[in-house]
């Protein structure tokens, strides 16, 4: 077994539309150690969703991988057949789905959609999968008085604290928690993260959060990958991409977060991400940033190593 959990090789992601081929991810590569916890960022249609779901293999059926490997534990998943990726689903990866707290069955109480899911999933008797749900239910911090209640009668923060022990269910070594807090009020999103750092201490559990919110990372992850219309702009530890970014990007995103506790104003970026049917040249972001040079315009800069911290910019030396 390799200390990567997942390792992303060079995976190109576009989905064939009537308009043409959305290039949704081109050339991503990250490594997720065991037991790290990694935030995944960018503005909204970067290709973050995308790219956990090539991770998962649900991708829609539109959506095609064009290149590039996924490793798990070494092994390259696109390659796995049907029965490969049922093992590997839920076992060795799961997903907390943007906005899936709303995704619990309604008309069926929470304990029996769970015992359900570990009986399917696990084989087990349902007395053993009743009896896990529980375990797993007061685990997340819920009253297991609660558990015999429909999901309406559950706050959102509860019922996303299901989502997070629904996706615990098989102890997989990989978590993808694709924007958890963000329906969440600010006290609600601080109980969720810290269940998130609690999950951490109890198991070698690996993460990739994946938010808008820089903040969340800023508190929960070790390491950060910043996303700008579909390519990896920055990625490093969470320390310095907060202390001291280094692309155009990041630094706007850190600066255009608002901050109760500062009076600087906020900055913002002009303009929108671009149309991934037809992407800028070179450097996506150059329309939008305000060290563009020429060679921004033609070329695309390569995803940089230097002291373990990765920037895609041709102008990282001099800005
Ligand atoms: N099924 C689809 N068909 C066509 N285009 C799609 C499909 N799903 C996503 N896209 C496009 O792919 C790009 C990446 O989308 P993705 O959902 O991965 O972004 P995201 O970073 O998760 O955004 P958000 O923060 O809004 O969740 C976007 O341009 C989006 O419009
Ligand atoms: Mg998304």
């Amino acid at each position: 077994m390799t200390e990567d959990v997942l390792e992303i090789r060079n995976l190109y992601i576009s989905y064939q539309t009537k308009q043409g081929k959305v290039k949704a991810a081109e050339d991503v590569s990250f490594k997720i150690r065991c037991g790290d916890f990694v935030g995944l960022s960018g503005e909204s249609g970067c290709g973050k969703t995308t790219t956990a779901l090539a991770v998962m293999h649900l991708l829609p059926k539109e959506g095609i991988v064009e290149g590039g490997e996924i490793l798990f534990n070494g092994r390259n998943v696109l390659e796995y057949k049907d029965q490969e990726v049922r093992e590997y689903l839920w076992r060795d990866v799961s997903m907390i789905f943007q906005g899936a707290m709303n995704a619990l069955n309604p008309v069926h109480k929470v304990i029996d959609q769970m015992t359900t899911a570990i009986q399917i999933h696990e084989g087990v008797s349902h007395e053993e999968a009743r009896e896990r749900s529980l375990e797993l239910i007061d685990s997340v911090g819920i009253d297991i008085a609660r558990a015999g209640g429909y999901p309406h009668e559950m706050s959102g923060g509860m019922k996303q604290r299901l989502m997070i022990a629904l996706a615990l269910v098989c102890h997989p070594s990989l978590v993808i928690a694709d924007e958890p807090t963000t329906a969440l009020d600010v006290m609600v999103q601080a109980q969720i993260l810290e269940l998130l750092k609690q999950l951490r201490n109890r198991t070698n559990l690996s993460l990739l959060l994946i938010t808008h919110d820089l903040s969340v990372i800023a508190e929960t992850c070790d390491h950060t990958i910043i996303m700008y219309a579909g390519r990896i702009v920055e990625m490093g530890s969470t320390s310095k991409i907060f202390s001291d970014p280094e692309h155009p990007y990041t630094m706007k995103l850190i600066s255009s977060f608002p901050s109760i506790l500062s009076d600087k104003g906020i900055d913002y970026i002009p303009g929108n991400p671009p149309d991934l049917i037809n992407p800028p040249s070179g450097c996506r972001f150059h329309p939008r940033c305000d060290f563009t040079i020429n060679q921004c315009k033609e070329n695309s800069p390569p995803l940089e190593e230097q002291d373990n911290h990765l920037v895609a910019c041709w102008r990282r030396s001099d800005i």
